[in-house]
């Protein structure tokens, strides 16, 4: 592989479109592979906030490397009595983990992780600034699904709060999709696009994208959208669905996508393929 995770993956490393295909090339020669750490290893998962997706295949496709966990359940840390994280992680520190998987509410924890622990840290979500992983399998997905040319690609929900955005727009730039918002003609919209140099279309011009991105709004993090559930009639014949997840139905999106989107509906796919790509980037991490 042309490119070092030795720090663990923080965040997205800026890879040129070629190394990335050259990555997603390097995944898919993996899926349906015995792939076992010749050195044991020993994991700790540090999840603050909820998760089902990425704390499972993480923990999953770790066991099935013959790694080793342990978990941390936040409620039962010392934190409760008013130890401060950078203690508790310093003091998980002298337990001999090989490399850490850390999700959290604040921005930058992961990163702090590393820097107290001096082991590899995937970041697996930290506030609204990346999601570095998610973002490798959602790309991966659409390489799988269409092949490496340049697509059109639109977010439609909770932009402003969601980490997933962030991190995708930046594969799919590297990778030379164009990027769309769908518009809510609001300020913060406005500036959220600038910011990010992606352009913002309105609700109509859904129809004309290859894939169509939709996010739950993050109320955790006081998300809103004003735009209400993605319907069938938004989305053209041949426009792929992807929603990170979890996805909340008669939100996010209605039922009806759901169930007739047919081979245009990639959710499933992309938990799938992220435990191929978490199971590749972790060996690949710890195999030295
Ligand atoms: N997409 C994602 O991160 O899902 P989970 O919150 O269930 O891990």
């Amino acid at each position: 592989m042309l490119v070092a995770f030795d720090s663990g993956f923080l965040d997205l490393p800026d890879l040129s479109k070629k190394d990335w295909l050259s990555l997603f090339a390097d995944i898919q020669k993996s899926e349906n592979k015995s792939l076992i750490l010749k050195r044991p290893a020993k994991g700790l998962l540090a999840f603050f906030e909820p998760s089902t997706r990425t704390l499972v295949s993480f923990e999953s496709a770790g066991l099935d490397l013959g790694i080793r966990w342990v978990k941390l359940n936040a409620q039962d840390l010392s934190l409760q009595k008013g130890e401060t994280l950078a203690d508790t992680f310093r003091n998980l520190a002298l337990y001999d983990f090989d490399f850490a998987v850390v999700r959290h509410s604040v921005a930058g924890v992961p990163h702090l992780v590393q820097s107290w622990m001096k082991i590899p840290v995937f970041n697996a979500g930290d506030g609204a600034h990346a999601h570095p992983t998610q973002a490798v399998a959602d790309a991966y997905t659409l390489w799988k699904t269409r092949g490496s040319k340049s697509l059109q690609i639109a977010f439609f929900g909770d932009v402003l709060k969601s980490r997933v955005v962030r991190s995708d727009v930046k594969i799919f730039k590297a990778l030379g999709h164009h990027v769309f918002v769908c518009d809510e003609s609001r300020k913060e919209i406005k500036d959220f696009c600038a910011a990010l140099d992606v352009s913002r279309i309105p609700r109509q011009k859904l129809k004309s994208m290859d894939a169509v991105v939709c996010l739950r709004t993050q109320k955790e993090r006081g998300g809103e959208t004003r735009l209400g559930a993605l319907e069938e009639s938004d989305l053209g014949s041949k426009t792929l669905l992807m929603h990170p997840a979890p996805v909340i139905v008669g939100e996010d999106l209605r039922f009806s996508l759901l169930s007739e989107r047919g081979d245009k509906n990639l959710i499933l796919m992309q938990a799938r393929n992220a435990y191929w790509m978490r199971r590749y980037l972790m060996h690949e991490v710890l195999k030295k």
